[in-house]
Order: C-alpha cells, then sequence, then structure tokens
C-alpha cells in the first residue's frame, strides 16, 4: 500500500477522510445518522407498498393500476352518482308537497333555494337582473308588489307558463293603446297621466285637471285597474297608486305607456326547465320577494 492511498486521519477530529481535498478544506468520511439510514430504508419500503397496491407508473397507454383499482375518477363517479341520487329523491318530495309543506321544512326549502338560485342565474337573470332586482319593463322580484300575484302557485304558474308567450296557458292581457287607436285625444290622455302621477303621489302642476281625470280613468282604465286603481292580478294590470312603476313614473313614460301600449313579455318556461327546477324557482323568489 503506498502512501497515497493510505487513509488520511483529520487531526483535530480523528475521522478518517474521503481525500477530497479542496483548497484545502478536506471532507470527513463520517458515517450517515442512524435516524437518517432508517428513514431512508423506511422511504424505500414505502415505495414498494404503495407500487404494489396503487396506481404509480406510467406505461406507454396506460399506467400500473395497483392491487387496490383505486382511482380518484372512479371516486367522483360514485360520489356524483350518489348525490343525483339524493336529489332525485329530494325533488320528489320538492314536487309532492303542497307548497305551505315546503316552506315549513327547513331541509327541502334549503335544497330548493340552492338549486332555485343556480337556476335563476342560467336562465332569469339576463332579463330580471342577477339579484332579481329587475330593470324597466322587467319586474323586480323581490319586492311585495306582484303583477299577476305571489303565492308559490302564481309564481310556478308565472314561471311555467309565461306572460305572453307562445304557450297555450300563457297568461295573457292587454295594456291597450289608447292613443294609437285612437280611443282617446292626444288632451285626455295627457289628462289621465295627470290624474295618474297625483295619485301615486307625485307632485303636479295642473291639479284643475284631477277630476277630469278621474272620469276619464273610471270610464276608460278602471275595468283592468280597478275602481281604485290598485290594480288586478287577473290581468297583470299594475297598481297604480303606489311608488312602484314597471315603465317609469315621468310625465313622458307615462303618456307613453297609455298612447302606445305594452305588452311585457315574459317566456314560458314550460318543457325547457324540468318541473323540479321550476319548482325550486317558484320557491326561490317566492323566499326572496314578499312571497305571499
Ligand atoms: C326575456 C326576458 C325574461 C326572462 C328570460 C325571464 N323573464 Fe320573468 N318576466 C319578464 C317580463 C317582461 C315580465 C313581466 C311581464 C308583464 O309585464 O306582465 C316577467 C315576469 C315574471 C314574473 C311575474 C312577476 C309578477 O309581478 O307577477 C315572475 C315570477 C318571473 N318573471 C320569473 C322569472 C323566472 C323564474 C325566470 C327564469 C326561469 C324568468 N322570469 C325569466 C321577462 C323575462
Ligand atoms: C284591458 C285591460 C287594461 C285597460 C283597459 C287599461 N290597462 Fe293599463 N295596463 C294593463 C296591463 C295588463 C298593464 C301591464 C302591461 C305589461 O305588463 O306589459 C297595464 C299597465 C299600465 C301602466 C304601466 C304601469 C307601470 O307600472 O309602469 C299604466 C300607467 C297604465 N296601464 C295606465 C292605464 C290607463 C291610464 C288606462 C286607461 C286609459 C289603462 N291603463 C287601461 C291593462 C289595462
Amino acid at each position: 500500500m503506498s502512501d497515497k492511498d493510505k487513509p488520511v486521519i483529520d487531526e483535530y477530529s480523528g475521522v478518517e477522510t474521503t481525500g477530497h481535498d479542496w483548497d484545502g478544506i478536506q471532507e470527513l468520511n463520517n458515517p450517515l445518522p442512524r435516524w437518517w439510514l432508517w428513514s431512508f430504508y423506511a422511504c424505500i419500503l414505502w415505495a414498494i407498498v404503495y407500487w404494489i397496491f396503487m396506481p404509480s407508473w406510467p406505461l406507454v397507454q396506460d399506467y400500473t393500476r395497483g392491487a387496490l383499482g383505486y382511482s380518484q375518477r372512479t371516486v367522483v363517479t360514485n360520489q356524483l352518482a350518489a348525490l343525483a341520487e339524493a336529489r332525485a329523491d329530494l325533488g320528489k318530495k320538492l314536487l309532492a308537497n303542497e307548497p305551505e309543506k315546503i316552506v315549513h321544512d327547513k331541509g327541502l326549502l334549503e335544497f330548493a333555494y340552492a338549486a332555485g338560485k343556480t337556476a335563476f342565474a342560467d336562465n332569469c337573470a339576463g332579463c330580471h337582473g342577477s339579484g332579481a332586482g329587475g330593470a324597466k319593463g322587467y319586474p323586480n322580484l323581490n319586492d311585495d308588489d306582484w303583477l299577476w300575484g305571489g303565492s308559490l302557485e302564481a309564481i310556478e304558474t308565472s314561471i311555467r307558463f309565461g306572460i305572453r308567450a307562445t304557450h297555450e296557458e300563457t297568461r295573457f292581457s292587454d295594456m291597450p293603446a289608447f292613443g294609437v287607436d285612437e280611443l282617446l285625444e292626444k288632451e285626455e290622455i295627457s289628462t289621465l297621466v295627470t290624474y295618474l302621477q297625483g295619485l301615486s303621489g307625485q307632485p303636479i302642476t295642473e291639479p284643475e285637471v284631477l277630476e277630469a281625470g278621474k272620469l276619464l280613468f273610471a270610464d276608460n282604465c278602471a275595468s283592468c285597474h280597478g275602481d281604485d286603481a290598485k290594480g288586478n292580478r287577473e290581468q297583470g294590470a299594475p297598481n297604480l297608486t303606489d311608488a312602484i312603476w314597471l315603465f317609469g313614473k315621468d310625465k313622458k313614460t307615462i303618456y307613453e305607456t297609455v298612447h302606445t301600449g305594452r305588452e311585457g313579455m315574459m317566456p314560458a318556461w314550460d318543457g325547457r326547465l324540468d318541473p323540479v327546477t321550476i319548482r325550486a324557482l317558484a320557491v326561490f323568489i317566492h323566499t326572496r320577494g314578499g312571497g305571499e
């Protein structure tokens, strides 16, 4: 054995060096710590066990599936199937129950509200607004003011069959075009506009025409809007005495409504959405809004 091959002992620690030398700094050849070594062996063992039981190695077209046959895809598929089953049960319950019962069954109500909320965002928000607050010509569904009725049944009917829609059972009525069809003179329409503004508590400039307006209203409008102008849900005729306006309360807009008529169109959802979704939507709106 030449001098060169003889192990070199570090003079300070007494430990053999590896013989590697960087600018005079020598590497000690300490043994690996025990805890480290055993952890390392344990890891190797764990990896082997894992390969045997779990999917691990990629192959050209496939991968090794492991003895347990575990797959996250299967897990998700099973979870979805279980969820669909649970929902189907709740859906059946939702359709079978009387409206009053749904409102008092917390679990059912929560299910319907959540389903209705999603369906609303997908199908209704475009017209009624994402918060169901409405816009000109599109009613606010959160308030107590209903054109066609705010009971769960009435709301469901509005959704199922629509309003002035193509469904044969659709809700239907007319706000006549009094000016265009020459049923009233311009002068008379203006008088009615002032009368309605006064009736709904707006400031008016010509109080002298109120009496004439009242007569014109009784003759031409009361049949639909009611003698007291508080509206008629059979006809979807709005209450004209409150501060809530579907199309607008200013002089010009009311004039336009009476002159040209209005026909707000709400599509029918029967056949486009399943009955469970329609009921869920009705519950959602009934719960949010001033449901009756
Ligand atoms: C294309 C636009 C449009 C879409 C989409 C739409 N609506 Fe409507 N909706 C209307 C209009 C317009 C009216 C008011 C009709 C009228 O003037 O009588 C209305 C009225 C209603 C009413 C009656 C309100 C009342 O005061 O009686 C309900 C309830 C309603 N919509 C719910 C829904 C739901 C739920 C959806 C989604 C499934 C939906 N709407 C989708 C336009 C729409
Ligand atoms: C045949 C029934 C009918 C008659 C008659 C009728 N209305 Fe209407 N009116 C309606 C309906 C229905 C609506 C709602 C239209 C819609 O939602 O598209 C309406 C809406 C209105 C609105 C809009 C209210 C709002 O919130 O924006 C005003 C204003 C109005 N009518 C005034 C009158 C006046 C004034 C007369 C009489 C000259 C009259 N109506 C006669 C059925 C009628």
